[in-house]
């Protein structure tokens, strides 16, 4: 656990992060804690929910500050708090029935904006855990649409849709670290890194590949100024030590996976394709090799996310995922979670939904609609 003058640092990064003014405000730190200290003073439970309640009408009709609870102009001691929560908590404490339990809540809040309390391996502040309500804590991963936002683009076919990157850097990352992955594809790592403040490096292929990702990739804005490193490489080979003594490093933090499902998308005629790759034996022999070339720069501790999806050959089901799965198991890493993520169709699929459906009921199979992202720490 750490204190430190995080918070603080919130107002110096306002330009920087992306807050949503409908859903956060910004409090005076100052005067709320003693606002709160003031209540917590108090001997009798009905006073200090009556301190409580006026706090939470300041927060929610700012023209009753009367006592400068928001206001940010005179003081930089400032902290960004999500508004739904903090008038949630306002509440449990209104409703509290003895004076103990409403300085429990009371005393927790106070914690909460004073003090961070963040894990070896992300940034998120457990003293504030109810407000990061955008981080999936499920195994079950149903995302209707894809972020389209800033350079995101759904052009490249068989890219992943940029809110799986999102929420394996926010768990697994701090700002500042670096991620590696070994399938850059369109560069939806990086424009993410971007976006979340941390570095990158993406190793793709086919060179023409790579073009169209460095375009994309320029043109997402860089406010936390990370660096992003594009190679053009096949992941099997790439010296991952070299890039990295370059950037004078020794580790990554995270690597992210995405390889083609074998051959179900060919992405280009290079032999060095994972696409390409002659049998699923062969695949997974050539994906193995991505991981014992890349996994011994990841920092121990630290985790592997591997994006895969089944594939369906000759009337047999060939679960690709957990061929894979039980490789890296092989390698000593932990498997932390087998997250289920919907699927779509393949732009093939969708034109023929008929006759799948048709294939699917005289076959006795099920149609693909989920793909693993499989979670693994080394150590
Ligand atoms: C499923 S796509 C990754 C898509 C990416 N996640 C995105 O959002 O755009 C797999 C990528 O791996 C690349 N690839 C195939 N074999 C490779 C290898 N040996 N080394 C590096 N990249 C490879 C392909 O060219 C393709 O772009």
């Amino acid at each position: 656990m750490k204190t430190n003058d995080q918070v603080l640092d919130l107002s110096v990064d306002l330009q920087k992060e992306a807050y949503d003014w409908k859903k956060d405000i910004i409090i005076n730190k100052v005067k709320f804690i003693e606002e709160v200290d003031k209540a917590l003073k108090d001997k009798e439970v009905t006073s200090l929910r009556k301190k409580v309640y006026f706090i939470s009408t300041v927060v929610n009709y700012p023209k009753n500050d009367d006592i400068g609870l928001r206001n940010i102009g005179t003081n930089g001691d400032t902290v960004v708090l999500k508004k739904g929560s903090l008038l949630e908590e306002l509440n449990q404490i209104q409703e509290a029935q003895t004076i103990e339990r409403a300085r429990y809540y009371l005393e927790r809040l106070k914690k909460g904006i004073t003090e961070i309390k963040t894990s070896k391996i992300n940034d998120i502040n457990l003293n504030r855990w109810k407000e990061y309500t955008e981080i999936l804590t499920d195994s079950l991963w149903i995302l209707d649409k894809r972020d389209d936002s800033g350079a995101h683009c759904a052009g490249y076919w068989g890219n992943f849709i940029p809110q799986i990157p999102h929420q394996l850097m926010m768990r697994y990352t701090k700002k500042g670290e670096l991620v590696v992955d070994t399938f850059l594809g369109s560069g939806t790592t990086l424009i993410e890194c971007k976006r979340l403040g941390r570095n990158g490096i993406g190793i793709e292929l086919n060179p023409e590949v790579t073009r169209n990702a460095d375009q994309l990739i320029k043109k997402e804005s860089n406010p936390h100024d990370v660096k992003t490193e594009i190679i053009t490489a096949d992941s099997r080979h790439v010296d991952l030590k070299e890039i990295l003594d370059k950037q004078g490093v020794k580790k990554v933090q995270l690597i992210i996976m995405h390889p083609p499902y074998h051959d179900i998308i060919r992405f280009s005629r290079s032999p060095n394709d994972l696409s390409n790759a002659g049998t699923v034996e062969e695949f997974i022999k050539m994906f193995c090799d991505v991981v014992d070339n890349t996994t011994p720069y990841l920092d121990m501790g630290r985790y592997l996310g591997i994006v895969i999806g089944d594939k369906y050959s000759k009337s047999e089901w060939i679960p690709l995922g957990f061929y894979i799965m039980n490789e890296i198991l092989k390698r000593g890493f932990l498997l932390k979670s087998i997250i289920v993520k919907n699927f779509e169709e393949t732009r093939g699929k969708r034109n023929q939904k008929e006759l799948w459906r048709y294939r699917a009921l005289v076959g006795g199979f099920y149609i693909f609609k989920h793909e693993y992202i499989l979670l693994f720490k080394k150590g």
